[in-house]
């Protein structure tokens, strides 16, 4: 299947000259869910952030064959959505039903079509009855399973998740699982959170100091406890 991400040589670098990453290569498949792994400040949310065009990069990042840098840089950007690690940077409308409108609204749909697929996100996450309630009278896993669903109304072929089960309770954590197992996105979940990485992904990429220290199945990298010593990670 063909690759949705392809991240070739990218460098990250704050304005405060901070270098975030050094040459990082990565790529995903249509359908795949990836580990983003690694030590505080390793660099994951960057590199998710760069795929949404949150940061300044250099190198080359293809979402589902389309370069960012390009005039159809819109087109590509609009196939991916990014769960923050703060959930309270991702709710910001009146709104919680507003906030899960916004990406399909942005997207072109309908209104009513937006209203319905952010109906559907809610009640997927666990929500429904608090669709008119604005984000910042939800509790802490509430905001979490809100900004999920912010992603899932979309129609998109990548998701960008930033720890989303932080905050979440057994019930939600398992929530969380059986959706993302469901769905047919690809996944970069960026987590410190293995054995939630050991449950949905295939796939697991190591990044220590902004730049990949491994790259292979997750079954072989998350029992490597050799490895992820060396990484701060066990
Ligand atoms: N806005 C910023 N300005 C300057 N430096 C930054 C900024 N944001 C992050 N950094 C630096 O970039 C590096 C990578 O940070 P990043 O947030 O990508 O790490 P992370 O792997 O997500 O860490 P964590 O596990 O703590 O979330 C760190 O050295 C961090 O201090
Ligand atoms: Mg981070």
């Amino acid at each position: 299947m063909a690759d949705v991400l392809e991240i070739r040589n990218l460098s990250v670098r704050y304005p405060d000259g901070t270098r975030a990453l050094h040459g990082v290569d990565l790529t995903v498949a249509a359908g795949q869910r990836l580990g983003l792994i690694g030590p505080n400040g390793a660099g994951k949310t960057s590199q998710l952030l760069a795929v949404m065009r949150g940061v300044p990069f250099e190198g080359s990042i293809l979402v589902d064959g389309v370069a960012l840098s390009r005039r159809q840089a819109a087109r590509a950007r609009s196939q991916c959505g990014m769960t923050f690690q703060n959930a309270d940077d991702q709710l910001f409308m009146a709104t919680l039903l507003d906030d899960v409108a916004f990406g399909p609204l942005n997207q072109g749909s309908p209104a009513d079509q937006a209203a319905a697929a952010a109906t559907a996100a809610i009640a997927a996450v666990g929500l429904s009855g608090l669709e008119h309630r604005p984000a910042h009278h939800l509790s802490g896993g509430q905001m979490r399973a809100a900004s999920l669903a912010t992603v899932l109304s979309m129609n998109i072929k990548l998701l960008l998740l930033d720890e989303p089960a932080s905050n979440l309770d057994f019930r939600s954590r398992q929530r969380l699982l059986e959706i993302l197992t469901a769905r047919p996105e690809a996944v970069v979940l960026a987590t410190h959170d293995l054995e939630l990485v050991a449950q949905l992904c295939s796939r697991v990429v190591v990044l220590d100091d902004g730049r990949v220290a491994a790259d292979g199945p997750a079954a072989s990298i998350l029992s490597d406890r050799a490895l992820l010593a060396v990484h701060g990670l066990a």
